[in-house]
């Protein structure tokens, strides 16, 4: 059995942050959303994996390497423009060969891993098997109608009627079944190879399509709120550590995470908290359910259920909630006459109480 994971894309719902960083490296509870798929792969044994890369496979590449550190063996696959799940397969054909594999959406976070669906899979073998969850906006998702033995009798993207409450997560089993119907199909109206539409030439062939009901946390992170939704979701489930310098006065509460190189001065932790490798923490508050990348310098700063990316330098600024600060960006207080200066990137959205 291989794994099949898509990393490419084009990242439009998380612009402008995706200008600046691929959505599937942003971290949630201080790891890339990428890095926690991989171990959910990793987790049912796993270790052949094909990665599907854009135009930022360096930036991966540059962080994952050879997939050794998570127990893996990654294959980069380059693909030029994003044309589509079932365009991914069928690049991915060769690496495949006649193996099981399974297909895993790199934007997407299942917290409860994918271990139960895997041995589903592996005991009955039908030519796909997916994971569905209910949904309450099922016109925003891949739809799945199944009969009453579960198994998959029709399929629809994003219907504009939908049969059913059901939707597919980021999560796909196939036999090598699948190679036939990514090269049967033609592109959707919206011009991409859909795998639904694949699936669908399976079950119209008569081949055995399975469904598993999800019941764990899953969630598609192509929002800011997505990323801050997992990211509590999955802080809540850390442990807290402390390899880093916490000084005599300050308090850290509840599971706090301080990775070595950190300091904490005269400040107030309240986890679930991480505060990366590096990271100074100075007269300042932090947490709950925030995570503070690698080398950022706090000072005076109240942050919490915020998700802040390497490098970044916050200043004298407080209350700062449910936020998302890119890599190196720097926060500070107005300058002595009250007024507001601001050097922002292309798409940013600034809220000025
Ligand atoms: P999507 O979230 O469906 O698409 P996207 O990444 O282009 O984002 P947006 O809708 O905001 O523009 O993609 C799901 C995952 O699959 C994501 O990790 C990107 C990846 N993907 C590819 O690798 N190749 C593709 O052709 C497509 C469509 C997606």
């Amino acid at each position: 059995m291989k794994a099949l994971v898509l990393a490419g894309g084009s990242g439009t719902r998380l612009r402008p942050l995706s200008h600046a960083i691929p959505k599937q490296l942003i971290p949630v509870a201080g790891k890339p959303v990428l890095a926690h798929c991989l171990e959910n792969i990793a987790a049912i044994g796993v270790t052949d994996v094909g990665l599907i890369v854009g135009d930022r496979g360096d930036e991966m590449r540059a962080q994952l390497g050879d997939g050794a550190a998570l127990g893996l063996r990654i294959t980069y696959i380059r693909q030029h423009a994003p044309l589509g799940l079932a365009h991914c397969v069928r690049l991915a054909a060769d690496f495949l060969g006649d193996d099981d594999f399974v297909m895993y959406l790199g934007d997407n976070i299942l917290a409860d891993g994918i271990a139960e669906v895997a041995a589903d899979f592996a005991a009955n073998r039908p030519a796909a098997q997916i994971l569905l969850v209910k949904v309450a906006n099922p016109r925003e998702y891949g739809v799945a109608e199944l009969d009453a033995d579960g198994r998959v009798t029709g399929l629809a993207e994003k219907p504009a009627e939908p049969r059913s409450d059901l939707a597919l997560t980021g999560v796909y089993f196939f036999t090598p079944a699948i190679h036939e119907a990514v090269r049967a199909i033609a592109p959707s109206p919206r011009g991409e190879l859909e795998i639904t539409d694949a699936i669908a030439w399976l079950v119209a062939r008569g081949l055995r399509v399975d469904a598993s009901q999800f019941h764990g946390y899953w969630k598609d992170t192509g929002k800011i709120d997505d990323l801050l939704e997992c990211n509590r979701v999955l802080m809540e489930r850390r442990r807290g550590e402390v390899r880093g310098t916490v000084d005599a006065t300050s308090r850290l509460y509840g599971e706090v995470v301080v990775e070595p190189g950190a300091r904490i001065v005269g400040s107030v932790v309240t986890g679930p908290a991480v505060i990366g490798a590096g990271t100074l923490v100075r007269d300042s508050l932090i947490g709950p359910y925030t995570a503070l990348g690698r080398n950022c310098t706090l000072l005076g700063a109240g942050i919490e259920h915020s998700i802040v990316l390497d490098g970044v330098s916050v200043r004298r600024v407080r209350g700062i909630y449910g936020s998302l600060i890119g890599r190196e960006a720097a926060v500070c207080s107005a300058i002595d006459d009250g007024h507001r200066r601001l050097v922002i990137g292309d798409h940013a959205t600034v809220e000025v109480a």
